[in-house]
């Protein structure tokens, strides 16, 4: 891989979030807040604050809020200011998000992630380019985007982050070759979804990845699985048999907020990270328990 810097990242949001209807009937589940951000809002200011200057979402129609959300609202501006709520600006326009730039391209079909991302080649051309899933919530400091690039930095491969999964949730993921990790890890294999029982490992990818530009190639010629899809994984198999690719255990707290057990977990540890509501919270918790 060429070496450049990680300018760019795509955000694909174009799934249906089958596994939360019926919110996400009309809803998109990357707008479903953890207390009061959306989702997709986090990993947005993840991935800005390693320095990523352009945010390519893999949308489609139904997810127009996320457009809208991302884009300037004077009218609600405009109110905050003649009502002496100034304050409030901040929060609709956070310094974070001022130098970005946003570019969203359609995926009509949902035809799986590998399909997603490779909608994005004539945005991206050869430079190595970082790709979040906004539903998976990852809490630790540094964030799991700088830990990829440091790794990155360091190797000047494709690292894609993951971590340790009970077996019971191994067949929701894609599962890598190796049982005993000491990281960086240079890839010898990875599987997409594989049952308990044939599973490698029991680690997964996590949402979050730095790519080459190469990966392009290997998505064109990947098949498509059993259930019509194309796979990130699938051709990130093909990718190692021509590049290295490294896995960096994620250290840190991560929530698959696409499922209602994640998605209760991170409401549950930012409202007890968040110091408004940290106290009552505790005592209600604590009530309701006891
Ligand atoms: P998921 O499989 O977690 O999302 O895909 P999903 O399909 O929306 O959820 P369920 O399984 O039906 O509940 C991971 C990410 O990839 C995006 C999703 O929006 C999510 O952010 N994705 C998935 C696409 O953009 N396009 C696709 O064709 C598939």
């Amino acid at each position: 891989m060429s070496i450049k810097k990680v300018t760019k990242a795509i955000l694909p949001v174009a799934g249906f979030g089958t596994r939360f209807l019926p919110a996400t009937k009309a809803t998109p589940k990357e707008m479903l807040p953890i207390i009061d951000k959306p989702l997709v809002q986090y990993a947005v200011e993840e991935a800005a604050l390693v320095g990523i200057k352009e945010i390519i979402f893999i949308t489609n129609h139904t997810k127009a809020s996320i457009e809208r959300h991302f884009s300037k609202s004077s009218k609600l501006e405009e109110k905050l200011i003649s009502s002496n709520k100034k304050h409030h600006l901040k929060k609709i326009n956070p310094d974070i998000l001022q130098d970005l730039t946003y570019k969203y391209i359609n995926q009509e079909d949902q035809l799986g992630l590998g399909h997603a991302i490779s909608l994005a080649k004539d945005e991206i051309n050869d430079e190595p380019f970082a790709v979040l899933l906004p539903d998976d919530l990852f809490i630790s400091k540094p964030s799991c985007m700088h830990q990829l690039l440091n790794t990155f930095n360091k190797y000047k491969k494709s690292v894609i982050a993951v971590n340790k999964i009970h077996s019971d949730n191994i067949h929701n993921y894609g599962v890598i070759s190796t049982k005993d990790i000491s990281s960086p890890y240079k890839l010898d294999g990875i599987i997409e979804k594989p049952s308990a029982d044939k599973a490698p490992s029991n680690i997964a990818v996590c949402g979050r990845y730095i790519l080459s530009s190469d990966i392009f190639n290997h998505l064109q010629n990947v098949k498509k699985d059993h259930s019509g899809e194309i796979q990130l994984t699938d051709a990130i198999q093909s990718l190692i048999q021509k590049e290295d690719v490294m896995a960096c255990l994620y250290e840190g707290e991560k929530y698959d907020c696409g499922s209602k057990k994640g998605y209760i977990e991170a409401t549950i540890k930012l409202a007890l990270n968040d110091d408004s509501i940290k106290k009552d919270i505790t005592s209600f918790i604590r009530d309701i328990v006891e």
